[in-house]
Parts: C-alpha cells; structure tokens; sequence
C-alpha cells in the first residue's frame, strides 16, 4: 500500500509533496514524511510524522524548509509498526541518498542482514531502508546506473521514488509491481502514485510500466527498461479536472460518491458501447465458462454478474475471492475467460491471481476497472471499464453500482454474440437501463428518512442483512459497507438460509434489514420474514414502492422505484449505503478513512 510523490522544478516543494499526500491519503494513513534536497548546503532535510496529513503539516507549519526538489510518503504499515522510525523518507547512512517506497521488498531480511555485516546500522523495521543503505553502497559517480544495480538485487513489487545530494538536478521513479505515474509539466516534473496527485500542477501523464526507470529533471523526462535502454513514451492528457475529486459541498467523499451515483451509472452505461468491444465477444464468443475474481465490493458485483452471465448468455460462472483462488489447485483451460473485478485495478491478490491464471493455463483474461491505465488493465488481454472519475472513500459506492452496469451490459452483449439475444431485446433491456440513474435519483430523495431510520438503529450491537436470489449479494455488500465505515459486526445471509442457524441469533435487539422488492422470489423472502418477527426480531425492509404488506409487516420500510426484476441490485443497494453511511457519521467515525484500512489493497 501507501502512496509517493516526488516533484523537481520552479516551486517551493513542500507545499507541493503535502498537496500531492493529501491526494493520495487514500493510500494509507497511517504516518507520512517528506524529504526536500535544501540547495544552499546540498543536505537532505527529512521530516516525519505519526498520523495522517494534516499532523504532518502542523508540524512542519513554522519550519522553515526551503527546496526545489523533493520527495513525500503516505504509509500504510505492513513491515513495523506506525512509527516515526518507520515512516517514510528513508536516508542512506549518510544522509546523500533519501528514498520513499511503495511495495513489499520480499528477501529485505538477507539484504539487511548483507548490510549489517558491513557495518550499516538499521533506524527502521521497514523492508525499505535496505534499499538506502545499497544505493549508498553501491554509488559510484551515476545515480541512475546505481539504480540499476540495487534494482538486480531486489526481489518482490515496488514503486519507488529516489532523491540524493550527489545529483541534486534530478527524481528517479521505478516501478515494479506497484503503480507510479509521472506528470509532466512546463518546467517542473513530478512523480506519483496516482494521478489526483499532479493533477494541479499538469494533467499530462506518462503511465510508467512494471520494469521501468523515470529520470526527472526540471526540463525534462526519461524513461529507461530494466534492461538499461532508452523508451519513448506517449504522455496522455487527462480530462476530469481535480474539483472532481474534491468534496463538492459534501460532508465526506463517501457521501459525494453515493450522491454522484446517477451520473457515474448514466456515464458507464453510455461509455460502454464506446470501448473496443467488437475485438472483445467476438474473441470470446465461443467460451465454455467464466471464472470471476475479485475481492471485496468487486466480488459481490461479480456474484450478481453471475446471475445476469448465466441468465442472458448461458455460460456457467463461479466467482472467486481472489486471495482463495491463487492458491488452490483451479481448473482452468483455453475456453476459459477469466475475469478480474476492480475498482483500483492494483489490488495485489486479484492482480496476482491473474496472472497466475494467465502464466499457467492461457485462458482469456478480461479486465474490470475505474482506473484508466492501472496494472490489471494492462496486464489483461481485454478491459471494459466503469466511468466514475476518481473513488476516495475508502468504502466502493459508485464504482459498484457502476461494476453492475458493466455487467449487466456484458451479459447481455455476450447474450447476442452467442444468438441468444435478438437485436431488438438487446434494445429493449438498454432502454430499460437506461431509466435507472432517475431512479437512483429518486432514492437518494431518501436521504433524510434513512437517517431518521439510522438514530433508531445506530446503537445496535449486531446487524443482519437478508436478501434473495440476485439481491443476496446485496445483502452481501450491505453488511460489507457498514461493517467497514461503522466498525457494527453485521453479517449478509440468503434469506433462505436463515433457519439453518443464524435465526438463533434473532431476539427483540437484532435489527434484520431485508432486501425484499416485489420480483419473482417476493413471496419466499417476505415468509422469511414472518419468522423474524415471530422471534421479535426489527425488521428494516427495503420494498417496491406501493407494497402495502411489507408496510404491515417491517418495523420500517424503505420504499424504492418499481423496475425490472434483473435490475433491482443496482437501485437497492443504494439505500443501504445512505444507511451505512448516516450510521457510521452519527457514531462519529471517519467513514473516508475508516480503522485499519486503505482505498487500494497493494499488498497480498
Ligand atoms: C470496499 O468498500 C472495500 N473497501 C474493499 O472491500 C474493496 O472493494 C476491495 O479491497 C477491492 O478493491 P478493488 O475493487 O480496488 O480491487
């Protein structure tokens, strides 16, 4: 995980790198740091902080730190904990080399130890500060020829970002394995995990790829393989401005993303059909299974694709977390399309998972991302993509919704290249689609009631979420969302299933929360719901407008728009998300950055 940023050019740096951080915060949030080459003596001045962004910058408030070159972290712990020794820049042993990192140097212990024998002393816990200590080591008057001997003897993924008062003109970038982009501008360049983070300062971007070096200086770029030679790169321009990824008037990104639902839905479903997808079915036409990974929120828009894949176009689908898949003996072959679900398109566990999938069986490899240019994208034989713009809270809204859209599209398009879906049906469901960002709209006009909902509920200890059919993984992702941002233990469950055991857990405390619109599974779900009210359970229903029996039956009912059948998951699980939300904000908690978590898992 975590998140860099390096600058060189014209500007004072510091405020640059903690613009840049606060970008990036998404990352990992855990303790972050900046390192500014101070020109007058040729030093590097490291400063640190436990704590999130705004702690660094207090801190550094009334310091008076001067520079034109620079690099910053944004840590998220993986080796030691959150600590001042930990975070983010490392400096060589004396101190001409400073370096941030993202990734996991996976033999760090046997180059620790290397190092130690020759008498280098660790401040750190961390994987990375081996890697300012070898840099120290082995320079001999070319930093970026030292590169590339450290980077021969690093083992596992890293994007890094490298400053030193031997070549005070220049940034190194390298990237293996986790994401680094570099922003190129008028006098002034700049290294990034992630695009929000130059977005200010240029919106021309070079997408770096694994194996490859960035040299920044103030005029000028280069990129190097790993194997030493020169590249050209295309710079692409971007066109979402940063206020994009600002509040926008909202109290937090998860509440601006869950209000942006009826574009970011009516963006995907137009944008769809503006991707390469005739080079897609017809090179996929004749699949005989789909085998879906994905973790978290992705994985349960691929449960539901699931139900719409087998539906509509009659191939068999299973649906794996990514981390599960990896490392179990699958049954893959040719016919195969392997489909990885993600948001960020960095997740390690789906990424790896992938190109496990890929190395050993051939199998077609279709990408499912938001971020343009991400690692699973480029490393897929095929991508579709959903059009939210950037996510920043750390709870998926938008991008599932929109996962859904592409799903739901791909099974039907999948449908029609396979002869099972005429034209003129084909025409129909898009229409019908077509209407759901208004009912979206329509739900969002809810806000208010499901917060009055949320104060009778927000002291629950336990929460059940139930759902059927195609909204049982709704009920999945319900529980997801407010176990996440409100730290309430709930649980998702098939309706159905429930008088297997769970039903043990239901007294007059247990608020249940049923998805239940009026489809084709209504009756079923609404007899489970006798049973919980025969055991006092709160029921929270979640029903088609005009449904007076659930109004009977629910303690509170949360009424939606009537729409087809097959599209209820992209309208229902919008309420649960308002609810999650006002729950976790009336509790306090930080939805955007909740507990122990980061936006982009980029660590198995
Ligand atoms: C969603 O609310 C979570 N924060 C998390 O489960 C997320 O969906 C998961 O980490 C997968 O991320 P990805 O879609 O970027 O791969």
């Amino acid at each position: 995980m975590c998140g860099i940023v390096g600058y060189i050019g014209k500007r004072n740096v510091v405020p640059v790198l903690l613009y840049g951080l606060q970008r990036l915060e998404y990352r990992g949030y855990d303790s972050a740091g900046i390192a500014v080459l101070e020109k007058e003596e040729n030093r590097i001045i490291v400063e640190k902080q436990v704590g999130k962004i705004r702690d660094l910058q207090e801190y550094l408030w009334n310091k008076k730190i001067e520079g034109h070159v620079g690099i910053a972290h944004t840590r998220w712990a993986t080796h030691g904990p959150p600590t001042i020794e930990n975070a983010h820049p490392h400096i060589s042993r004396k101190g001409t080399i400073a370096i941030v990192h993202n990734g996991i140097i996976e033999n760090y212990l046997e180059l620790r130890k290397e190092l130690i024998e020759k008498g280098y002393k660790f401040r750190s816990e961390t994987d990375t500060e081996v890697i300012a200590h070898l840099l120290e080591e082995e320079y001999e008057e070319n930093l970026l020829k030292t590169v590339f001997k450290v980077i021969e003897k690093l083992e596992g993924a890293y994007a890094l970002g490298i400053i030193s008062t031997y070549e005070p003109d220049k940034i190194i970038g390298v990237r293996k394995g986790s994401p680094l982009i570099v922003g190129v501008g008028k006098g002034e360049n700049l290294i990034a995990s992630d695009i929000p983070a130059v977005l200010e300062y240029t919106k021309d971007i070079i997408a770096l790829d694994d194996e490859e070096i960035s040299v920044l200086k103030k005029d000028s770029v280069e990129i190097y393989g790993f194997n030493g030679a020169k590249k050209e790169k295309k710079t692409f321009h971007v066109t979402w401005d940063v206020s994009i990824a600002e509040k926008g008037g909202f109290k937090h990104f998860m509440q601006k993303e869950i209000h942006e639902q009826p574009r970011t839905v009516g963006d995907t479903i137009t944008g769809f059909s503006s991707q390469d997808i005739e080079n897609l079915f017809s090179s996929i036409k004749d699949i005989n299974r789909i085998v879906i990974i994905a973790c978290g929120t992705s994985f349960h828009a691929g449960l539901v694709g699931k139900f719409w894949i087998e539906k509509f176009a009659r191939v068999p689908v299973e649906v794996d977390y990514a981390s599960e898949f990896r490392y179990r003996d699958y049954i893959l072959n040719r016919k195969t399309l392997v489909l990885g679900i993600s948001q960020s398109g960095e997740t390690a566990d789906t990424r790896f998972a992938m190109l496990d999938a890929t190395k050993k069986s051939g199998a077609k490899t279709l990408a499912l991302v938001n971020v343009v240019g991400s690692s699973l994208s480029r490393e897929s034989d095929f991508v579709l993509y959903t059009y939210c713009g950037p996510e920043i809270g750390v709870a998926a809204t938008k991008t599932f919704t929109a996962q859904l859209v592409v799903l739901y599209l791909f099974s039907l398009k999948l449908a029609q290249y396979r002869g099972l879906l005429s034209e003129e049906d084909f025409k129909q469901k898009y229409k019908e689609l077509l209407h759901i960002p208004s009912v979206i709209e329509e739900v969002l006009k809810k806000d208010d009631e499901i917060k009055n909902i949320s104060y009778r509920y927000m002291n629950a200890k336990d929460f059940l979420f139930l759902g059927r059919g195609i909204n049982y993984p709704i009920a999945l992702e319900g529980a997801l969302k407010l176990k996440e941002i409100s730290y309430i233990h709930a649980e998702g469950y098939p309706a159905g299933e429930m008088k297997h055991g769970p039903i043990a857990l239901i007294d007059e405390n247990m608020p249940v929360v049923v998805v239940s619109p009026k489809d084709s599974l209504y009756e079923k779900t609404l007899s489970n719901i006798q049973e919980v009210k025969a055991r006092k359970g709160k029921v929270i229903s979640v029903a088609t407008d005009g449904d007076k029996s659930m109004k009977e039956i629910s303690d509170e009912v949360i009424y939606i728009p009537e729409v087809k059948d097959e599209l209820y998951p992209i309208v229902t699980i919008v309420p649960l998300q308002i609810l999650a939300y006002h729950i976790a904000t009336l509790l306090g908690k930080d939805v955007d950055q909740p507990r122990n978590l980061a936006k982009t898992v980029t660590v198995e």
